[in-house]
C-alpha cells in the first residue's frame, strides 16, 4: 500500500523548479522528477532501475560524476549537467551532487540537484540583497543610537541656555534649536521602530487586549484634548498568531494619526470584529477629522511622506511593514473633510 506521505514526498518533488536525479549504492536510478525530465526528455518510467552509466552514456567506468559522488563520496558543484546526463540545450543549467546517507550515517545514495542558470542568478541575487539590505539596516541603527547620545546633551545645554537667554531677543533661537532637536529625536525613534527584526516573535495574542493596551496609552490625551473614543468589540474573537508588541505600534501609530487630523474635536471610534469568510480579525478605526485627497491617499505608505510640520512620514510605512509581515492587509478609506476609516485585517493563527 502507499503511504500518504509517499504521495506528498512525490508531489513534493515534482512542484520543484529544480530538476532531481537520485540513485542508489548501485548507481541504478530511482527518482527522476518532473523539471529533470524536461530538462532532459527523459521519462521516469522509462529509466527507473536502469543503471545511471547505461542512460547517461558514459564510455569510462567513474566518468560521470555523480557515479564518483556515490563511488568515493566527493560531492561537487556547479558542473556542467552533460557530466551527469545528456541535457538538451534549451535548458542551461548547473549541477551539484550529493551524498545521501540513512541515519546511521552510512552512504545509501547520491543525488544531483540541477538549478536553471536563470533561477540559480535570481536566487544569488536575492541573498545578496539580503545581505546588503540586513548590513545597511544594522549600520543604520548602529549610527542612529551614536546619534542620540550627542543630542541628549545637545538638548540639555540648550535648556540651560534657554534658561540664560530668556527675556532676550536670542531667546527665540534657542527655542528653535530645541523644535527641531525634538523633531530629529522623534525621527530617530521611528527608525528604531524600522530596524527591529521584521517579525520577531510569533505567539498566540489577543487582539482585544493589544487594542485595550493602546487605548490606555492614548486616553489622557484624547481627554485633554475633549475627543471621544467609542469603543466595539466583539466577544467571540479569536487569538491571532503574532507579535503583540509590534501589532501595538500599528494600532498606536493609526491612533496617533487619528488625533492629530482631530483638531477641532471629534470622535474615534474603534471596531473589532472576527470575518468568518476571510478567517480574519478585522479592527477597524474610523475618525471624523480631516480626511485625507487623492494624493495623500496614493503616497501614504511611503518612507518620509507626511503633510504634518512635525511629522516624521514613517508611521505608516512601519505599519504596512508589520501587516505584511503578519500576512495582513491594510485598507483606507478618506474623504476630505469628512474623516478617515482605517481597516486592519489579520488571518487568525490556525
Ligand atoms: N487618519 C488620518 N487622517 C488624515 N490624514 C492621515 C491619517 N492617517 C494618515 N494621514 C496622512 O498620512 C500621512 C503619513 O502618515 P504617517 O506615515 O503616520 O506619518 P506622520 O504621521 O508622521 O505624518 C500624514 O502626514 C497624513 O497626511
Ligand atoms: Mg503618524
Amino acid at each position: 500500500m502507499v503511504e500518504l506521505e509517499d504521495i506528498w514526498f512525490r508531489l513534493a518533488i515534482d512542484h520543484l523548479h529544480l530538476g532531481l536525479l537520485i540513485i542508489d549504492r548501485k548507481g541504478r536510478i530511482q527518482i527522476c522528477n518532473r523539471a529533470l525530465s524536461g530538462m532532459t526528455g527523459l521519462k521516469e518510467n522509462e529509466i527507473l532501475d536502469r543503471s545511471l552509466a547505461a542512460v547517461s552514456g558514459s564510455r569510462e567506468h567513474g566518468h560521470n560524476k555523480l557515479l564518483q559522488t556515490i563511488n568515493t563520496g566527493r560531492e561537487f558543484q556547479d558542473l556542467n549537467p552533460e557530466t551527469v546526463l545528456p541535457v538538451t540545450g534549451l535548458f542551461a543549467c548547473t549541477v551539484s551532487t550529493r551524498v545521501i546517507r540513512n541515519r546511521s550515517g552510512i552512504p545509501i545514495g547520491a543525488m544531483a540537484v540541477f538549478i536553471p542558470a536563470g533561477r540559480q542568478q535570481e536566487l544569488e541575487n536575492a541573498v545578496v540583497k539580503a545581505e546588503k539590505l540586513a548590513i545597511l539596516g544594522q549600520m543604520t541603527a548602529g549610527m542612529v543610537h551614536e546619534i542620540r547620545n550627542p543630542l541628549t546633551s545637545i538638548s540639555g545645554f540648550l535648556q540651560l541656555l534657554q534658561e540664560y537667554l530668556k527675556g532676550t531677543p536670542k531667546e527665540e533661537y534657542v527655542t528653535l534649536m530645541l523644535a527641531e532637536l525634538k523633531h530629529v529625536n522623534s525621527l530617530i525613534a521611528d527608525f528604531l521602530q524600522l530596524s527591529k527584526p521584521g517579525y520577531a516573535k510569533r505567539a498566540r495574542c489577543s487582539i482585544s487586549k493589544v487594542i485595550t493596551d493602546v487605548v490606555m496609552l492614548v486616553e489622557s490625551e484624547a481627554f485633554l484634548r475633549k475627543l471621544d473614543i467609542k469603543l466595539d468589540m466583539a466577544t467571540d474573537i479569536p487569538a491571532i498568531l503574532g507579535d503583540s508588541d509590534q501589532l501595538k505600534q500599528v494600532f498606536l501609530n493609526i491612533f496617533k494619526n487619528a488625533l492629530d487630523a482631530l483638531s477641532h474635536g471629534g470622535v474615534i471610534l474603534l471596531q473589532a470584529l472576527w470575518n468568518g469568510p476571510e478567517k480574519s480579525v478585522q479592527v477597524i478605526i474610523t475618525d471624523t477629522g480631516t480626511g485625507m485627497d487623492e494624493q495623500t491617499m496614493a503616497n501614504i505608505f511611503d518612507p518620509f511622506f507626511t503633510t504634518k510640520e512635525s511629522g516624521t512620514g514613517l508611521g505608516m510605512f512601519i505599519i504596512k511593514k508589520i501587516i505584511d509581515n503578519h500576512n495582513g492587509r491594510i485598507e483606507i478609506q478618506s474623504t476630505p473633510g469628512e474623516g478617515t476609516t482605517v481597516t486592519v485585517l489579520l488571518p487568525a493563527g490556525l
